[in-house]
């Protein structure tokens, strides 16, 4: 089940995920946490640093003999949360908190970095393995990365999340698409104010922005297949101050999400098609912009199939979950768009110890028992996919 290395680094592991913990970094701002593995790596013998960015750091390994080069990725930041646990361990800056679970991510490929170095005499081939920043801010770290070139020559990546959706021991596998794209609408409708006496000498965009919002809920249910899941939400209106004046503008924001391509393309214009007819009827005007956030992460079949078997050869066919889509962005499909990859989510959920509660939420607390079975399944999947012909 677990190597001898594995076992044996497992307390430096948790050292190196505290010590993350402890100093959390919002998004682009990661410095320290950057100069915090760069020392750390610095350490172990036969690797070549990067620094591309100005935050993340690159190491890559080569192996003894010539193979494929193949990437793995870690994202280390943070998120604007005041931690509210009790842990002797928690954020000591104000506002701040690995909410997310980024510092075991870092940890746990720190940890496979240090193993694999010692075993290079046994690799063919080159990993690239990606310390990543900005993985939950918009536009992402995933896209400068891919922007700096990091990833030329690489021919598959790999990621991983904890979950605490899943028990500590298992992971949750899924080929094709795994996490939505999510993107936003902004529209706003421009129309005519005046004296609520006298509705007829002006164009109301409260009325108008009503039928735009009870047209969009046609979209899901007549617009796309059946069998395609997406979801088209309007989280915020904004018009009008006060009960007798019609207003002149009324804004409407919300999010998209999809799974397919194809439906992902085509959604501004079905969206933008039912503004534009309510506001004609209405003698209304419009402004409408769609922004794309982060795309669908898609498993390529063949290396999920290659990533279950490392799974299942470490830690039994019960240790692997089939599971569904995930709605939650993820801007690994940034580096997949230079080449196929694979994310697989590690259970990190302890009903005993009471690590239960979501990501993002300011009690979110790690079972920490779950990163040897991240590191064990990194140097595995790294041996099997270097191990030459
Ligand atoms: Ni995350």
């Amino acid at each position: 089940m677990f190597s001898e290395e594995v076992l044996e680094l497992e307390p430096r592991l948790i050292e190196w995920r505290r010590a993350m913990h402890q100093r959390p970094e919002l998004s682009f701002e990661e410095s320290w946490t950057t100069e915090f593995l760069t020392e750390e790596l610095g350490r172990i013998p036969g690797l070549t640093l990067q620094r591309p960015t100005k935050t993340g750091v690159v190491a890559v390994l080569r192996g003894a003999r010539p193979g494929r080069t193949i990437a793995l990725r870690a994202d280390i930041d943070a998120l604007p949360i005041q931690e509210e646990t009790d842990l002797p361990y928690a954020s000591r800056v104000p506002g701040v908190m690995h909410a997310c679970g980024h510092d075991g991510h870092a940890a746990m490929q720190l940890a496979a970095v240090r193993i694999l170095a010692g075993q290079r005499e046994q690799l063919c081939g080159e990993v690239r393995f990606l310390f990543q920043h900005a993985e939950e801010l918009p536009p992402g770290g995933a896209a400068e990365l891919l922007e700096a070139g990091v990833m030329e020559g690489v021919s598959e990546v790999y990621g991983m999340h904890l979950s605490s959706n899943f028990p500590t021991g298992t992971f949750g596998v899924r080929s094709g698409a795994l996490t939505s794209a999510t993107d936003r609408f902004d529209i706003r409708v421009i129309g005519k104010g005046g004296h609520s006496a006298f509705p007829e000498t002006c164009v109301d965009p409260i009325v108008t922005a009503a039928q735009i919002i009870t047209g969009l809920q046609t979209v899901v249910a007549r617009r796309i297949r059946a069998v395609e899941p997406a979801v088209v939400s309007v989280c915020m209106v904004q018009g009008g101050q006060a009960y007798n004046i019609i207003p002149g503008e009324v804004t409407i924001t919300g999010s998209t999400r999809t799974f397919d391509k194809e439906t992902r393309r085509t959604l501004p214009g079905v969206l933008e098609r039912i503004v534009s007819g309510i506001c004609r009827t209405a003698g209304a005007d419009y402004d409408f912009r769609f922004s794309h956030g982060y795309a669908s992460v898609v498993n390529d079949a063949a290396l999920t199939q290659a990533g279950r078997q490392v799974i299942q050869s470490a830690f039994g066919e019960a240790a692997v979950l089939e599971i569904d889509p995930l709605m939650p962005g993820e801007d690994f499909s940034a580096l997949q768009e230079h080449c196929p990859g694979f994310f697989v989510e590690l259970g990190a959920r302890n009903e005993e110890t009471g690590c239960t509660v979501p990501h993002h939420n300011s009690r979110y607390r790690m079972d920490e028992a779950a990163l040897k079975y991240g590191v064990e399944y990194l140097c595995r999947l790294v041996r099997s996919r270097l191990a030459g012909a």
